[in-house]
């Protein structure tokens, strides 16, 4: 099929480059000509594993190309996916002007037929509201076009794997076309295994709140687990595990630690609570999963203070400034919010990151970056795991001590044994763990 996606973020490109590898005959399209022009050079304009590879491969074979014409991208279109942003207004509302902006171009060029698939995340309702921007500026067309809500569930830092083998394809549609098109579309992965559920639009799109709201929720769950444990001498990894082994709810998204970030929960928590609002139901819960959430940065501040005690003239070593391993993502990183804290208490802040230096350093020119982790250590007073790339997990302990000018580890994502870093000579600070102190720094 002929396919145009709107959009070149993360959703938008992994979109274009799975539809790609299905078979289908791809457009991909934006406003931003930098972007445009990267990605016509088979640049990938971000970090994603396996993303540039895939990319190059469906250009060469010639089913995947881009244009910031979007009258070129549309023409021929039968399917237009709308991928753009919509990032939080000041009172946390998702804003929708380019989501808009994207239905009134597919209107002015568009094709007779063409189904409009919403995969942008927005609030429950938006997938009519396009519908009747769509008529305002077509009603020659008023019959022959079509919305369709489809929710994306890929996460970032394994978004190929996911987007070529989702768990769940998820289809809000109003009419038999609008279904057999998306059908269509998806057969292959389908045929694969995936699973395909089709609701009306206005409960596909209150779908993908619910999931990110939820499992943001967990997180917090687990977080404010680890604030009781560490009063009460408990273990959170292994409270986390016995609730775990229990099917009903779930090992996943159970990981104590910095708390969430990104682009997505923490805007679409806010939206969904804005949403609910609106709607005349006060969500509390969600509120209280955002307060905790911010609450983890600051328990691991507190844990930094608690050992080196004054924060000016000391030099604080973060591992890991990407919001999570995997992607060189800094947007709503924990890791940054901790990073501004410490600056903001006179502390001197190194950060190493594999992907994301260049991004953090651009975000918060205060912080200094190093090219490795030993250079990041050398020197510091104290070290924290911020994220929780695996090469972190396999540090050689000894050489790090050996680095540190005090041996202090904060750590941020429990990626270290807290038995073995006593047994090293650390002074160890978990999360919701055991803490080795030492009597006085
Ligand atoms: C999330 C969802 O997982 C995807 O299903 C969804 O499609 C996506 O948002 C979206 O709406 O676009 P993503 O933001 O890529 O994906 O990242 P996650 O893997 O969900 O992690 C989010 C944050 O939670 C990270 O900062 C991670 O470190 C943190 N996290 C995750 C924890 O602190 N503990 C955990 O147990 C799991």
């Amino acid at each position: 099929m002929n396919v145009t996606v709107m959009g070149t973020g993360h959703v938008g490109l992994v979109t274009s480059v799975a539809l790609a590898s299905l078979g289908h005959d791809v457009i991909g399209t934006d406003v931003d000509e930098k972007k445009i022009s990267l990605l016509q050079q088979g640049i990938s304009p971000f970090f994603e594993p396996g993303l540039e590879e895939a990319l190059v491969g469906e250009m060469e074979v010639g089913r995947l190309s881009f244009t910031v014409e979007a009258p070129r991208a549309l023409r021929d279109a039968e399917v237009v996916f709308i991928c753009v942003g919509t990032p939080a207004r000041a009172d946390g509302e998702a804003n929708l002007l380019a989501v808009e902006r994207s239905a009134s171009v597919i209107a002015v060029n568009g094709r007779d037929g063409t189904v409009v698939v919403e995969k942008s995340t927005v609030p429950a309702g938006t997938a009519e509201r396009l519908l009747r921007v769509l008529r305002f500026e077509r009603p020659d067309l008023i019959d022959e076009i079509e919305v369709v809500s489809n929710p994306e569930f890929l996460r970032e830092g394994q978004a190929v794997e996911d987007a070529l083998h989702p768990d769940r394809i998820l289809v809000g549609a109003r009419s038999v076309h609008g279904f057999e098109t998306m059908r269509r579309l998806f057969e292959p992965l389908v045929r694969d295994g995936s699973r395909l559920i089709e609701t009306d639009m206005a409960t596909a799109e209150l779908a993908k709140h619910a999931c990110n709201a939820f499992l943001a929720l967990k997180i917090s769950f687990a977080n404010a687990l680890a604030r009781i444990c560490e009063r009460a001498d408990a273990d959170v990894t292994a409270v986390v595990d016995v609730m775990g082994s229990d099917p009903r709810i779930g090992r996943a998204f159970l990981d104590a630690g910095l708390g969430y970030g990104g682009f997505c929960f923490p805007k679409d928590l806010q939206a969904f609570e804005r949403l609910a609002a609106r709607l005349g139901y006060d969500f509390p819960l969600l509120r209280e999963v955002e307060r905790i959430n911010g609450e983890a940065v600051e328990a691991t501040f507190d844990k930094v203070k608690d050992a080196l005690w004054n924060l000016e003239d000391k030099r604080i070593a973060l591992l890991g400034l990407s919001f999570k391993p995997n992607t060189d993502d800094v947007r709503f990183s924990p890791a940054l919010a901790l990073a501004g804290r410490l600056l903001d208490e006179g502390a001197t802040v190194v950060g190493y990151d594999p992907w994301a230096a260049a991004n953090a350093k651009s975000e918060l020119p205060g912080l200094e970056v190093a090219s490795t982790a030993d250079d990041a250590m050398e020197g510091a007073h104290c070290m924290v795991v911020c994220t929780d790339w695996d090469d972190f997990r396999s540090l050689d302990l000894r050489r790090a001590r050996g680095l540190l000018a005090h041996p202090i580890v904060v750590d941020g994502r429990n990626v270290f044994d807290p038995d073995k870093m006593k047994a090293e000579g650390f002074v160890y600070y978990g999360t919701g763990r055991a803490t080795h102190r030492a009597s006085a720094h």
